[in-house]
């Protein structure tokens, strides 16, 4: 479907991700992930000892780093001044920074309009897009095609997530997400879109939400 944006938000863990890059290449879509761009800017801050508890350092570094984002939905990647840093944005590290980073306004007014640059670019190119993150249906692009909110039980999300970085401790992943989801929901703008339909998917597979999206996306334009 060319020209249409879906906006996926929703917590931690909860498969939007997977789910977003499946529904994107299911439907010849491009992919945009928002929080890999929150997280760049936390490597950027942290690589530049820039104190990330600093809200005023943070603001004032906030136009600094250059971050550009691959779309496509099978090997997303992202860069910091050219550089990928795919994989440093994983870490602990920025696990435990991001949150407070994207809480900065500076940073967000920042990050949320190069997101729309990139809609824009894909509307202009005539492919949709699908956009993940916390506030795309409320502040990225309240006009999207279609808006989801993605959940999942808080167990069945520290597990996936657990199992994602490689086996680490599932007690400690919630632990890690619960805190990320708090400071998020009362600090970071995430919050439920209007209009937005709510999916659960802890009782699915992947496989199962990807096509009920995709079921969706084809009712809905
Ligand atoms: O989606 P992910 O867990 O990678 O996002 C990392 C963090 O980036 C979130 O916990 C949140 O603090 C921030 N974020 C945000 N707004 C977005 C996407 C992510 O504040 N649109």
């Amino acid at each position: 479907p060319a020209r249409i944006v879906i906006a996926v938000d929703g917590t931690s863990g909860s498969g939007k991700s997977s789910t977003s890059r499946g529904v994107a290449d299911r439907l010849g879509m491009r992919y945009l992930d928002t929080g890999a761009m929150y997280r760049a800017m936390t490597w950027w801050m942290l690589s530049n000892d820039v104190d990330v508890h600093d809200a005023e350092a943070i603001a004032a570094a906030a136009g600094k780093p250059v971050i550009t984002s691959g779309t496509d939905p099978l090997g997303p990647t992202i860069s910091l001044d050219g550089a990928d840093v795919s994989v440093e944005i994983r870490s602990d590290q920025v696990n435990a920074a991001v949150s407070p980073v994207a809480t900065v306004p500076e940073v967000r007014a920042r990050l949320i309009a190069l997101q729309q640059q990139e809609i824009r670019e894909a509307l202009a190119a005539g492919t949709g897009i699908v956009v993940e993150g916390r506030d795309i249906g409320t502040a990225v692009w309240p006009d999207a095609t279609l808006k989801l909110y993605v959940t999942a039980d808080p167990a069945a999300r520290a597990a996936r997530r657990a199992a994602e970085e490689g086996g680490s401790d599932a007690a400690a992943v919630l632990a890690s997400l619960q805190n990320r989801d708090k400071i998020d929901s009362t600090k970071g703008g995430a919050a439920v879109p209007e209009g937005a339909t709510h999916l659960d998917t802890t009782p699915y597979t992947l496989e199962e939400v990807i096509h009920l999206v995709v079921e969706l996306v084809e009712t809905t334009v």
